[in-house]
């Protein structure tokens, strides 16, 4: 990429999330307390013409893969609209174009989403479990037959790549939920995903709840067998291992016990328009708004911004030391973020 997306470490980020919104169906414990949060109004998130000019501008400068996120993405009305926009970024070089998903209100547009070039399907699953889903979402428990639809949809096609997000939170999914989806994933094409309890705004996370991923492979290796180190990509927030006989592979995203931040080519753009240099720097966001929104608005200026977030961006964990400082940092609501 351009040198104003590589940062004092030397890190290259080449990898955009763009939050679509700050809207979600779901209420997980683990993302917003149970009131939920207040939102942006609607005139204050960037309409799809300025995400798609952000995400070209990125796309030209040497990002080459985009990961739509929320909120829940897929309460954005323009959603097809913007997934085509993007999917024209492709002759400019994007590689990879993704969403991550609770899947309860995608049924409707999978077929066209695959067909413009959406290929990479994070789901966000806690659990098979009805009681524990309405434990974990605080929703009803009738919304897991449409996800495992929309699961089984995306993943009938042959050029999607279909990932399943378990946070995992002690107490709440972290035993027989989680052999109940290993179980269930084992003949599919899939790779599961079992995230370490991260600490946002309002979240209330503790540091019991949070379970390591060590202790976790132990007991799945205690439940299936020694499991198999694979490979992981170069900047892969996920440790890979394979069940022997399994068809799909699972993981674990280390953010807490195992941090990969030296590695780390993401940014973020939140729905009302900042730029994210880490998802645990809450000051660390500067405004493209304004820039977008001036009359005489120019790719130049938003660079500099994007340039200047870039610039800041501390070596791991947005500067700040323990997790217990994490926990009572100053940073949005995760719902706010996208991941
Ligand atoms: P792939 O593109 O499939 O590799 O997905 P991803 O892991 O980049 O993104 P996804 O939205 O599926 O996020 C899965 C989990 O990883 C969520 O809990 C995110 O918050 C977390 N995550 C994603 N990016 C980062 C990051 O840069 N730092 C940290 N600490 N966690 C991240
Ligand atoms: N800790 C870890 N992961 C989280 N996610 C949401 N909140 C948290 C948290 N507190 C995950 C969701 C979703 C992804 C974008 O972030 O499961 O898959
Ligand atoms: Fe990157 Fe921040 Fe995540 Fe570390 S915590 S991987 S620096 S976004």
């Amino acid at each position: 990429p351009h040198s104003f997306l590589i940062d004092a470490f030397n890190r290259r980020h080449t990898y955009l999330r763009l939050s679509l919104t700050e809207k979600c169906n779901l209420r997980c414990r683990y993302c917003m307390p149970a009131e939920g949060v207040p939102v942006s109004p609607s005139d204050a998130l960037l309409t799809s013409e300025e995400l798609l000019r952000v995400a070209r501008l990125f796309v030209r400068e040497g990002v080459t893969k985009i990961r739509l996120t929320g909120g829940e993405p897929t309460l954005r009305k323009d959603l097809v609209e913007i997934v085509r926009g993007l999917g024209q970024l492709r002759a400019e070089g994007l590689l990879q174009l993704g969403i991550t998903t609770n899947g309860l209100a995608l049924q409707r547009s999978i077929d066209e989403l695959v067909d413009l070039g959406l290929t990479h399907y994070n789901f966000s699953l806690d659990t098979l479990n009805p009681y524990s889903f309405e434990l974990m979402t605080r929703r009803p428990a009738a919304g897991l037959d449409k996800v495992l639809n929309s699961i089984a949809r995306v993943a009938s096609f042959s050029q999607t790549v279909v990932k399943i997000n378990v946070v995992v939170m002690r107490g709440f999914n972290d035993q027989e939920d989680l052999k109940d989806i290993l179980n269930w994933a084992k003949d599919l094409p899939i790779i599961v995903r079992f995230i370490e309890y991260m600490p946002f705004d309002g979240n209330k996370w503790s540091r019991n709840a949070l379970v390591p991923y060590r202790t976790l492979l132990e007991r799945i290796e205690q439940w299936f067998g020694p499991a198999q180190r694979l490979c992981d990509g170069p900047n892969d927030t996920t440790k890979h291992y394979k069940i022997a006989g399994a068809r799909g592979s699972f993981g674990f995203i280390t953010s807490m016990s195992e941090h990969f931040c030296g590695s780390c080519n993401r940014l973020r753009i939140t729905a009302d328009g900042n730029v994210k240099n880490c998802l645990f720097d809450g000051e660390g966001e500067l405004s493209l708004k304004a820039a977008l929104r001036s009359p005489a608005s120019h790719d130049d200026h938003l660079k500099e911004i994007i340039g200047r977030a870039v610039g800041r961006k501390h070596a791991r964990h947005g500067g700040v030391g323990s997790l217990e400082d994490l926990a009572k940092n100053i940073n949005r609501p995760m719902v706010r973020i996208g991941g």
